[in-house]
This record gives structure tokens, sequence and C-alpha cells, in this order.
């Protein structure tokens, strides 16, 4: 059982949809609506392009992972993405856009990472990254408080990899997938007892081919809640991507919000 925490630092962050046999054939392509180069967007299965503005809260980190503004100076993102709690300049924020390359987009070095206190590789996987400046005219995303909403279909985004094993996307790719109850991702057919109940969601399809993937990592799960959109999950690990009866897991963020507010609060955000 391959319980795959990958430690980025070697980017792989992934939005995957696994193409379970599907060539890649440039069929059609969109316009980005923003001048930049058309390509194909039937490549993956499970997941399709976002467009520009669709989801602004969307943060790219350059250890390869993702991240969702949480205010105008703090990204939430997983702890297995950072280092310890402390100063910490070396991190580079890309919001704004869903290409990468884009000259639109906006960039914002790191000061402080705080990590989930007692975060030891096992459950506890969210952490804040606080900007060196605000960032204006993006929309945060709030955190989901209510169990109401830890369920349902969840949105999940990001510029990781397209297949278990690809590269990073420089287009933010997006798709749809079906919570699973503890029970069921802890059965014996998924993963046996390795969730922790309590601070894990799992989500995904039983038969695969949609699923988070390496460079996702950190990157929102999300639903629409009582006014608006709310995060309900980080990336956090899952075996491989998008295999048959290995949902993607999640840190489960209705369990932590009150001392993810308190800790973005403490940042001064
Ligand atoms: N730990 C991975 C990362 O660092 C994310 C893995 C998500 N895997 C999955 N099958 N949902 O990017």
């Amino acid at each position: 059982m391959v319980r795959w925490r990958i430690l980025v630092g070697t980017a792989v962050a992934v939005l995957t949809a696994a193409a379970m046999g599907a060539t890649a054939s440039p069929a059609s392509a969109a316009p980005t609506g923003n001048g930049d180069a058309v390509v194909p967007t039937t490549n993956v299965v499970g997941g399709t392009r976002a467009t520009q503005g669709e989801f602004p809260f969307m943060v790219r980190l350059s250890m390869g992972c993702g991240g969702a503004l949480y205010s105008s100076t703090i990204v939430l993102t997983a702890a297995h993405c950072v280092g310890s709690t402390g100063t910490n300049t070396s991190i580079t924020a890309t919001l704004g856009v869903v290409d990468l390359n884009s000259t639109s987009k906006i960039t914002r070095k790191s000061n402080y990472v705080y990590r989930a206190p007692g975060y030891n590789g096992s459950g506890k996987d969210w952490a804040l990254i606080r900007l060196a400046s605000p960032v204006t005219g993006l929309a945060t995303l709030p955190l989901n408080t209510s169990s109401t909403y830890d369920t349902g279909n969840f949105t999940i985004a990001g510029w990781g990899a397209a297949t278990e094993g690809g590269s990073q996307q420089r287009y933010l790719l997006k798709a749809t997938v079906p919570f699973v109850s503890d029970a069921t991702c802890n059965s014996s057919s998924m993963y046996n007892g390795e969730i922790i109940a309590s601070n894990e969601i799992c989500a995904g399809f039983t038969a695969g081919g949609v699923d988070t993937c390496q460079g996702d990592s950190g990157g929102p799960m999300f639903r629409t809640g009582a006014s608006g959109l709310v995060q309900v999950g980080i990336v956090s690990w899952g075996d491989g991507c998008a295999r048959p009866n290995k949902p993607g897991v999640y840190t489960q963020v209705s369990y932590f919000a009150s001392t993810i507010a308190a800790a973005a609060t403490s940042l001064g955000g």
C-alpha cells in the first residue's frame, strides 16, 4: 500500500483526471480568453480546463503545491507542502490566472509559514503561508464550518499532474468528485483503516478516473455552502492517482476551521 504523502519540494502537483487509456487527441481547442495560445482540452479523462476568473482563490505555490486564498495575505495549503513554522521568504505564490505563463499573473513572496501544531506526517495536514504584501481584487475562499457541506459533490482544481506520474500543468484543471464516507474509505477494498476519520475526508469514484494528483497537494476541494463556495478539503494524499477503489484523501477543513481561523488571526490576517 503506497501511501503517497509526497514531500513536495520536487514539485509534483496534480489535478488528476487519469487518462485511462485515452489517447491524447487535440480534437478540439478552446479559446483562453486572454490571448494565450490555443491548446487542446480533450486530452484528460475527468478533468477540464477552468476558465479565467472561475476560481479566483486558486493559488500555485513554487514548491509545486496548490493553495487557496484565505484572506488578502494568507494562503491555506497542506502541512506536507511546507517546512516548520517560522520566517520563510523562499516561497513564491502565483495568483489571479489559470495560465501560469500569463503576463497578467500576480506573484507574491512569502514571509512566514505556520504549519499545523503537532504535524507529524499523519493527519493535521494544513498550513498557512503569509504573503509579504496583500493581494487585492481576488475573492477569497471561506472555510467550511458545517458538517452539512461535508458531503455531496465537490470541485477539485489544480496545476498538478493530469495522469499518475505525469507532468505539472500550465493551465488550471478542474473536476467534480463525490464524497466517500469514512466507513467506505476505510473498508478493506479501499484504505483498510488508514483514514483518520475525524480529520480526513475522502472523495472520488469507486471506478477511479477522476482525482487530484501529485502537485495538487495543498489546493482546495470545495462546494457550494449557505452563500457561495466553501472550502471542504485540502488535497493531502492518495494511493497513486485516480485508481479504482482509491479515492483522494483530503484534510477535513470543518474539523480544523476554528484552529485555522485563530492561527490566521495570529498572523495578522
Ligand atoms: N500528496 C500529493 C501532492 O503532494 C497529492 C496526492 C493526491 N493524490 C490523490 N490521489 N488524490 O501533490
